[in-house]
């Protein structure tokens, strides 16, 4: 059976889908993490990313795979583990660039498909249910307001020992991986017909992967 999990950023579909995949015994992925990588390899190359032409030159001959080590998802770029690189906000910012680009969806929404046709997965991102996954057992569509979401990255933040960002700033800063997210012409996120959409605004973790183990044992 193969879950696929939708939304927008910060919603919680990472630390959800993890845990529901190990309910599930099936494997998490996180396809988020490939395009950060692509957005990585821009950066290492120096390509100039308002350059459509250049990003998809640049992203032909990329190698990206992922491996599992002791169960956790590693991400693999040109030979090297760049899974803790990724998680950089400059990383974040261009992921949501390269992945308007065509080539750049051509390309990893392959290896996405490859994956699941291997082994069950739970997979998140945001076309999974639309392009990546249209047959998918289960579609999840998660998604919390913006307000709660930058509340979240801040406590996040924090933990992180961090420098504190306000929280005005983290809300722009949402709200505009929103609208590059849900406004690109190529696979814009969008909930799938066929999704059943989970508001996590007022929901703790448990409460969300509760509900989506319920959904799963009804399909
Ligand atoms: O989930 P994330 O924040 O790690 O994703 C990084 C960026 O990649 C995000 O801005 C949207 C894009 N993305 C996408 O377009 N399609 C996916 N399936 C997953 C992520």
């Amino acid at each position: 059976m193969n879950i696929a999990i939708d939304g927008p950023a910060g919603a919680g579909k990472s630390t959800i889908a993890k845990l529901v995949a190990k309910e599930m015994g099936s494997v998490y992925v996180d396809t988020g993490a490939m395009y950060r990588a692509m957005a990585l390899r821009m950066l290492n190359l120096g390509v100039n990313t308002e350059d459509t032409a250049a990003i998809t030159e640049a992203s032909k001959d990329a190698d990206i795979s992922i491996r599992y080590v002791d169960g956790e998802q590693r991400v693999i770029l040109d030979g090297k583990d760049v899974s803790e690189e990724i998680r950089t906000n400059e990383v974040s910012g261009l992921a949501s660039v390269v992945a308007a680009v065509p080539a750049v969806r051509e390309k990893l929404v392959a290896l996405q498909q490859k994956l699941a046709r291997e082994t069950a997965v739970v997979m998140d991102g945001r076309d999974i249910g639309t392009t990546v996954l249209p047959d998918a057992e289960l579609k999840i569509y998660l998604t919390a307001s913006q307000k709660e979401r930058a509340r979240r990255r801040f406590v996040q933040n924090a933990e992180k020992g961090l420098p504190e960002v306000p929280m005005d700033y983290l809300i722009g800063e949402i709200a505009e991986r929103d609208r590059r997210d849900m406004t690109r012409s190529v696979s814009p996120l969008r909930k799938a017909e066929d999704a059943v959409l989970l508001d996590s605004s007022e929901m703790t973790i448990e409460e969300v992967v509760s509900a989506i183990l319920k959904l799963a044992e009804a399909v």
